[in-house]
């Protein structure tokens, strides 16, 4: 293969960041754009100035013989038939995080990649964000020595300065739908994040947890969760708070993160993703008295051109692109654990690694 012919399947909001590394990749095309509200892949197909075949049916996509590759954008609890499906009419399968909404899904969908002749990767976005990148060749490189704690933060705020993502809200009718959600932010955003301190230390171990949950159970504030990396000694705290009277600086989402990461000989600081809360450069290191800034590109949607890039380069090269099944099912099987963890009031494992 020395192009990829891509069929976008789901022409909602996120498709509005995910789609633009695909669209610039010298050896992509998107041939074909699909949802089941046509009028938004031709919306789509304006915006972004091409003209692909519309379909409004996942299987005319399927039968599609000058389709090589699928991207799917759906809601996530029709990830796994989506995938099995694709998977078996032969396309390489690229699929938006989190995985699936519960683990008896991700072993289907393991057991059909294992099946498969085609690659199967999630897409997700921050293993591809730069800062994210810095922080991890910081780390690899030794530069703050042995690591002992990651604390990922959130804030969740109502307001920002930027004008924000068109978010159309339908994509909210099937988050609220309690069957087909797993959950929050814990979940639906914390898989990144799980994803981005499995990325730098390794594989999540035994979880304890509090999560709040109030009238909505999609806020989820405040919550924390910690646990010890597996085989490391090194602690993950994860945490999430609302800030509904505070305004931030953000242009995609509303909310913004920051990450830590504590070590023998210093201190590495991510200070942006989503937002510009921080009004830092996007990597800081601290040792001892020394401190290190990093100016990095730092728009948010860098991971997802990244994560694009890499899903065609890797087709073209025969490897297999991040994230792989069996990350992807640890890392949906961690806010699970989460939940289970805060439910019960004592520590649960996630699904092993591999
Ligand atoms: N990486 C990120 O930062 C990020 C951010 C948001 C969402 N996501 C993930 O992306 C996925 C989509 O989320 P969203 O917010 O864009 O949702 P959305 O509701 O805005 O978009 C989903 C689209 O899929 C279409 N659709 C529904 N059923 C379909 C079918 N059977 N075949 C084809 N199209 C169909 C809908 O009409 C809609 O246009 C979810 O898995 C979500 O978790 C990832």
């Amino acid at each position: 293969m020395d192009r990829v012919r891509l069929a976008i399947v789901g022409c909602g909001n996120i498709s509005q960041l995910n789609a633009p590394g695909y669209l610039r990749h010298p050896r992509c095309e998107v041939v074909a754009l699909c949802d089941t509200e046509p009028q938004r892949a031709e919306r789509r197909a304006r915006e972004w100035g091409i003209t692909p075949r519309v379909y409004s049916d996942l299987k005319q996509v399927l039968e599609d013989s000058a389709v090589d590759a699928v991207e799917l954008l759906t809601p996530t609890w029709m990830h796994a038939d989506q995938i099995v499906a694709a998977l078996a009419a032969g396309k390489h399968v690229s699929c938006q995080k989190p995985l699936a909404i519960t683990l008896a899904e991700a072993d289907r969908i393991a057991d059909a990649v294992a099946r498969a002749r085609t690659t199967f990767r999630v897409t997700e976005n921050f293993l591809y964000y730069p800062p994210i990148v810095k922080a991890k060749e910081l780390l690899d490189a030794g530069v703050i020595g042995e690591p002992s704690l990651v604390r990922i933060h959130t804030t969740r705020a109502v307001n920002i300065t930027g004008g924000g993502m068109e978010l159309d809200p339908d994509a909210m009718v099937w988050r609220r739908d309690r069957g087909r959600n797993p959950g929050g932010p814990l979940y639906d955003d914390g898989v990144h994040k799980y994803a981005t301190a499995a990325l730098w230390i390794g594989e999540i171990g035994d979880i304890s947890a509090i999560v709040s949950h109030g009238a909505d159970f999609l806020a989820e504030t405040p919550a924390a969760a910690m646990w010890r990396f597996k085989g490391r000694d090194c602690l993950g705290i994860i945490d999430y708070t609302a800030s509904p009277e505070m305004t931030i600086r953000a242009r995609y989402y509303k909310a913004d993160e920051f990450f830590e990461i504590h070590g023998s000989r210093g201190i590495i600081w991510v200070t942006r993703c989503t937002g510009e809360m921080l009004d830092m450069p996007a990597v800081v290191l601290l040792r001892g008295t020394e401190t290190v800034s990093y100016q990095v590109p730092a728009d948010w949607r860098l991971g997802f051109d990244g994560a694009a890039a890499d899903f065609v380069d890797s087709l073209i090269a025969g490897r297999q692109p991040a994230q792989d099944v069996s990350t992807a099912k640890h890392i949906l099987s961690v806010p699970l654990a989460i939940y289970e963890a805060a439910r019960i009031g004592r520590p649960v494992a996630p699904a092993p690694l591999g």
